[in-house]
């Protein structure tokens, strides 16, 4: 496994579209693994292929249930609507609110070859749209409004207030453990 090169938003590879995956073989296998783990070395909650240079119709996500490959995906049902701010791996320190369906269902092929489908809401809806988009060189800046900028000091101070907040409630779960040894 290895962490591949992300690719930025002026580099075109981004603005094709991506080929459909007619075999999931070792080599298909290995792409997954490296693109979970390059999400998560950077952050990330979602990838798509071509993120890392590489036209095939494939994504992975993490909404905070773990991974999931998904390969050749589809939405095949979309409902309602919600707008959220997003960001992307390819546009660092860049987020804007981005119009999306509330629900969506998309299927796909797992890494074994199965079709797979998959009923999503709130935040695991807006990533599937957002990687999904990634595969037809869709970036969500294209369809994004009331975009920012942030400087590298400004999201190190943002990501040390996170770091802050967890830290205090990990103290406040470990307190609450003791007191109920206690008893
Ligand atoms: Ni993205």
């Amino acid at each position: 496994m290895a962490i591949r090169n992300i690719r930025y938003d002026t580099d075109e590879v981004l603005r094709k579209r991506s080929r459909e995956i007619e075999e999931i073989d070792n080599k298909i296998r290995e792409l997954a693994l490296d693109m979970v783990d390059t999400m998560y070395k950077y952050d990330g909650v979602g990838l798509a292929a071509p993120q890392v240079g590489i036209l095939k119709r494939i994504i992975v996500i993490d909404p905070g249930t773990g991974p999931r490959v998904l390969i050749n995906p589809v939405i095949t049902k979309k409902s309602g609507s919600q707008t959220g701010e997003e960001g992307c791996l390819s546009s660092p320190n860049v987020f804007g609110n981005v119009d999306r369906p509330k629900n969506v269902t998309v299927e796909y092929f797992d890494m074994d070859g199965k079709k797979q489908t998959l009923k999503a809401e709130d935040l695991e809806a807006v990533i599937l749209c957002h990687e999904i988009d990634h595969l037809d060189g869709v970036l969500f800046l294209d369809k994004a409004y009331d975009v920012y900028k942030l400087s590298d000091e400004e999201i190190e101070a943002a990501k040390r207030e996170a770091e802050e907040l967890e830290r205090k409630e990990q103290e406040k779960t470990k307190k609450k453990n003791k007191n109920c040894k206690r008893k």
